[in-house]
């Protein structure tokens, strides 16, 4: 595991906009193609849009392979799709080869079969899919993708894709499974704001009850990347 801290928001998501595009890049030299996991939220954004202005013509977006890691339970044009934001702020604007998005418009059970399925069709495998690269946030309750606290989908070890009911939102979630994404080759979490300080001390630096941080179930062979600004990081010793 390794923590970088960054000044602002801004000079974060330049960072790992330039991190993306370096493991796009040898990915495609090693193995033809990256696939990356998108995250939700609000904090990759800006990350989304640096990508889709100044490494427009620096990444072969013919070779990338576009996934997402979560899905709220609505159409792929309502404000809160995930697929909505990533293709505003990067996926309308680059050629990628293939936007893999789940479909939020189907009874999330359904949503997450056919997702699944999806998986299994593109890797050509039975087993664990390896991403190159699954970007995450995590929300100021110690979820991550749709990985909530005690919600069900975080014990679920035969399982790529579930829809995991979350209480609290009174919703169902579409998400990736524990397992694959700590089976991908790279895990980057990219985190801003204060909200999310106290949450990110109980996270990296207590034995805080996985089932209560979720986050602290990504354990991936290389170890996450934290990519913090300093407000995330001001409670960290
Ligand atoms: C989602 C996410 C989720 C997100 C965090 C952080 O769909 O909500 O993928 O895991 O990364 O909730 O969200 P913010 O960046 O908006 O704080």
């Amino acid at each position: 595991m390794s923590i970088h801290v960054y000044e602002t928001p801004e000079e974060l998501a330049e960072t790992a906009a330039r991190e993306f595009a370096d493991k796009a890049g040898k990915a495609i030299e090693e193995r033809g193609r990256f696939t990356v996991v998108l995250a939700g939220g609000s904090t990759p954004e800006a990350t989304y849009g640096i990508l889709a202005s100044d490494y427009a013509d620096r990444i072969d977006w013919s070779r990338v392979y576009v996934f997402f890691g979560d899905e709220r339970p609505v159409p792929p044009d309502h404000d809160d799709s995930n697929h909505r934001m990533a293709s505003e702020m990067l996926l309308d604007h680059v050629p990628v080869a293939n936007v893999h998005r789940m479909r939020g418009e189907l009874a999330p059970e359904a949503a997450a079969e056919a997702y699944e399925e999806e998986l299994r069709t593109f890797f050509r495998t039975e087993e664990v899919p390896r991403f190159d690269l699954i970007l995450l946030g995590i929300g100021a309750d110690g979820h991550t993708a749709s990985l909530f606290p005690e919600t069900a989908a975080l014990e679920v070890s035969d399982r790529w894709v579930v829809a995991n009911p979350v209480l609290k939102l009174d919703t169902a979630r579409i998400t990736l499974t524990v397992p694959v994404i700590n089976a991908a080759l790279a895990v980057y979490f990219l985190v801003a704001g204060e909200d999310k300080a106290a949450t990110l001390r109980e996270i990296l630096e207590s034995d805080a009850d996985p089932r209560a941080y979720p986050a602290r179930l990504i354990q991936p062979q290389s170890g996450p990347e934290w990519m913090l600004d300093q407000a995330a990081a001001s409670a960290l010793s």
